[in-house]
Formats: C-alpha cells, sequence, structure tokens
C-alpha cells in the first residue's frame, strides 16, 4: 500500500501574482478519472478549513471547470444562507437578471483586500453534479454571488477586475471598522 502523499486533503492556495489565476479552465471530459473525485474532496475540505464559503479548482493550480459553492454564516458573512457544500462541474450560465447588486467580496486568493462588487441578483446556472449527472438550478442574492465569483476565476478573472471604483476596494482592516459601524449603527436605530 501507497503512502497517501496529501494526508489532510488541503491544498495550498495559490495568490494573486500567480499565472494560474489568469488562465481560462479547461473543460472536464474524463469522469471516470479517480483523480477527479480525489480533487473535488480535496477543494471541499480546503474551502472548509480556510473559512471559505466558496473555491474554484484554479485556485489550487488545476486548471479544470470546477468549483464549489458552500454558502454559511461566517464572521465575515453573518447572514449567509447555510447550504451543503455543492460541488459543480463545466458549469454555465444561462440566463442572467438585468438587476444588479453591490456587496463587499474577498477571496482565498487575495489577501487582505475586500472590493465592493456588483453582480447579478439572479441567475439560472447549469452544472454538472460529481457524478456526472447535469443539474439546473436559480440561484439569487449571496448563492448567486458565490457562483459568479467563482465562475469568473474559471475564466482568469478575480474580483478586484470587477471593482468600479479605486475607493471600493480597501483593506481587511478597514472592512472590520465598517462592518462594526454597521452593526452599531442598526442597534442604535
Ligand atoms: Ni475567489
Amino acid at each position: 500500500m501507497s503512502v497517501d502523499p496529501n494526508p489532510t486533503h488541503q491544498r495550498e492556495i495559490a495568490q494573486l501574482g500567480d499565472p494560474i489565476l489568469r488562465q481560462k479552465a479547461h473543460a472536464i471530459d474524463e469522469w471516470r478519472d479517480p483523480q477527479l473525485q480525489v480533487l473535488i474532496n480535496d477543494l471541499l475540505n480546503t474551502v472548509k478549513q480556510a473559512n471559505g464559503v466558496g473555491i474554484a479548482a484554479p485556485q489550487v493550480s488545476e486548471s479544470l471547470q470546477l468549483f464549489i459553492v458552500a454558502s454559511r454564516p461566517t464572521l465575515r458573512y453573518p447572514y449567509a444562507p447555510v447550504m451543503e457544500p455543492t460541488p459543480m462541474l463545466n458549469p454555465r450560465i444561462l440566463s442572467s437578471s438585468q438587476a444588479t447588486v453591490k456587496d463587499w467580496e474577498g477571496c482565498l486568493s487575495v489577501s487582505d483586500q475586500r472590493g465592493l462588487v456588483p453582480r447579478h441578483q439572479k441567475i439560472q446556472v447549469e452544472y454538472c453534479d460529481r457524478h456526472g449527472q447535469l443539474q439546473t438550478a436559480e440561484l439569487t442574492d449571496f448563492v448567486a454571488r458565490i457562483f459568479q465569483h467563482e465562475y469568473d476565476h474559471l475564466q482568469g478573472i478575480v474580483f478586484v477586475d470587477r471593482v468600479e471604483d479605486p475607493q471600493d476596494l480597501i483593506s481587511e482592516a478597514e472592512y472590520q471598522k465598517l462592518i462594526t459601524e454597521k452593526v452599531k449603527s442598526s442597534a442604535d436605530s
């Protein structure tokens, strides 16, 4: 028996500047490859350990059209809905609402930065689940935002590219001040 080279099933997360984050990811066509299931498990584990709500395969240096959407409330996103972490393979956006919403985003590949990013409020999507079965879904609000953020990673786009006003890109420390003020003002009113 060989020794598992990756006993924790966590992968190193590529950081902004790594060329892998700027490449277009390849479509998955080798559904029977056991390494694909290992990668999916590693992504599920890595996003959980990193306290993220999503992660895309290029972020662990695998140029494949695969990401995890794992919305749940965290310190950064206290009002996020809870869902079962869902692997999405060869995802597509079928249609999107004209309405867009701006909200704060961060990224496991961009440390210490937060940005206000406009996203479609509602999207119709399709993707294959980890067994290769085609799924369709209508996603709204925060989950739609995660999907669009991760889908961008497959095109080589990072959220900072979508920040429209330079003032909308801020440090984690400034972001923490902002949300603390927000909590305070809503408690006051
Ligand atoms: Ni990201």
